[in-house]
């Protein structure tokens, strides 16, 4: 590791690690602490858990933290960097260039550095480069595309107006929060476990447009089911619950209008009982299979923007400091040693 100047990086690029484990997991909470005690930046996504550690040996100690089933990868130096941007970028999401991921890796980062353990410190100057370089790709290949989040796909399936009833939103947690500002054609009730994240998801909504008819739907069971019978659209942002599910399927089977539809985003990709019983459930696989009809256009969007992380981060490797360290020359002699 190379001490430079107060301003630069203390840590060489080649010295940072990037562990990749691609698996199901709900958005913790808090930044994951390794079982090890070991110093590392992680960040666990309801797709992936990511790791950042410093050096060749830290390296090993966080492998042993993954399980063992082949679906690791590891990165180091310029790779490791260039992964990290497509990751902020939203290059790696199933929902390709969705923006929430940058918002989850910012909390995860914060979260961390307030530690401050010596790693926090160290990864310090690359991580402000890595958000500064994530927004260039987004604005300068991205920027174009259109709003690709959960949100904006959720308001496209129910229409602008949401075809006028109510929409009942279940969950007040990371995902809910980042749809519910998209639903904007119809009232919105929102029912949480957790009644006081509801109350403060809607909080957060009044502060953005204070006209906005949004309830909280009060109580326990009996509470969230009326809400079922009487909603025009539910869009669901918990994990499934095999003692609850089969009654929410009930009360919307209840409903006097049968127009509508329950998107379910906490089922996994392949839908599951009783849900995929209703025709009008859209699932998170649906939502990705969507997406994967996009346009060629996009297609080479993204494939730019995965270049640029590439080379961006080979820049990063010849000089880590300034937005254009080196000129494109440099980086063809660097890319053919
Ligand atoms: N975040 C994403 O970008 C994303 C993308 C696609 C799919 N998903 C899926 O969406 C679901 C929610 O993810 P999230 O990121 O919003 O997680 P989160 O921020 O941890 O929030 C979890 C939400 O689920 C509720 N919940 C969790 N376990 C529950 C249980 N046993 N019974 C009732 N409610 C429960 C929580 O209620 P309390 O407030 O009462 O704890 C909260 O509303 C997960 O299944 C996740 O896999 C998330």
């Amino acid at each position: 590791m190379a001490a430079r100047g107060a301003s630069l990086p203390t840590v060489e690029l080649r010295d940072i690690n990037v562990l990749h484990w691609r698996g199901a997991l709900v958005a913790a909470g808090a930044a994951p602490l390794a079982r090890s005690g070991l110093d590392w930046f992680a960040i666990d996504t309801c797709q992936r858990r990511v790791a950042v550690v410093c050096g060749a040996e830290a390296a090993a100690l966080a492998r042993q933290e993954f399980p063992v089933d082949g679906a690791l990868e590891c990165f180091e130096g310029a790779d490791a960097y260039a992964y990290l941007l497509r990751f902020a970028a939203g290059l790696e999401s199933k929902l390709v260039a969705e923006t929430e991921i940058f918002g989850q890796i910012k909390q995860a980062w914060r979260e961390f550095s307030e530690r401050a353990s010596p790693l926090a410190r160290e990864l310090s100057p690359w991580v402000q480069l890595l958000f500064q370089d994530a927004k260039a790709v987004r604005a300068q290949h991205l920027g174009s595309l259109g709003s690709a989040s959960y949100g904006s796909q959720t308001r496209r399936l129910l229409g602008d107006e949401a075809g006028g009833g109510a929409t009942l939103l279940i969950g007040a947690g990371q995902l809910a929060q980042s749809i519910a500002p998209w639903l904007t054609g119809s009232q919105i009730w929102l029912w949480n476990r957790t009644g006081e994240r509801a109350v403060e998801l809607a909080r957060e909504l009044a502060k953005r447009d204070p006209a906005r008819p949004v309830r909280v739907i009060e109580g326990e069971l009996e509470a969230e089911l009326a809400a079922w019978r009487r909603a025009r659209n539910v869009i669901v942002c918990v994990p499934g619950q095999p003692s609850r599910d089969v009654a929410r399927v009930a009360a919307w089977r209840e409903r006097e209008d049968r127009a509508g539809r329950v998107i379910h985003l906490g089922l996994g990709a392949e839908g599951a009982a009783p849900w995929n019983a209703l025709p009008e459930l859209v699932s998170l696989g649906a939502l990705f299979d969507m997406l994967q009809a996009q346009s060629e256009l996009r297609r080479r969007q993204f494939e730019r923007a995965r270049r640029a992380c590439q080379e961006k981060a080979l820049l990063r490797s010849l000089g880590a400091n300034s937005s254009h360290p080196h000129s494109w020359e440099d980086l063809a002699a660097f890319d053919s040693l």
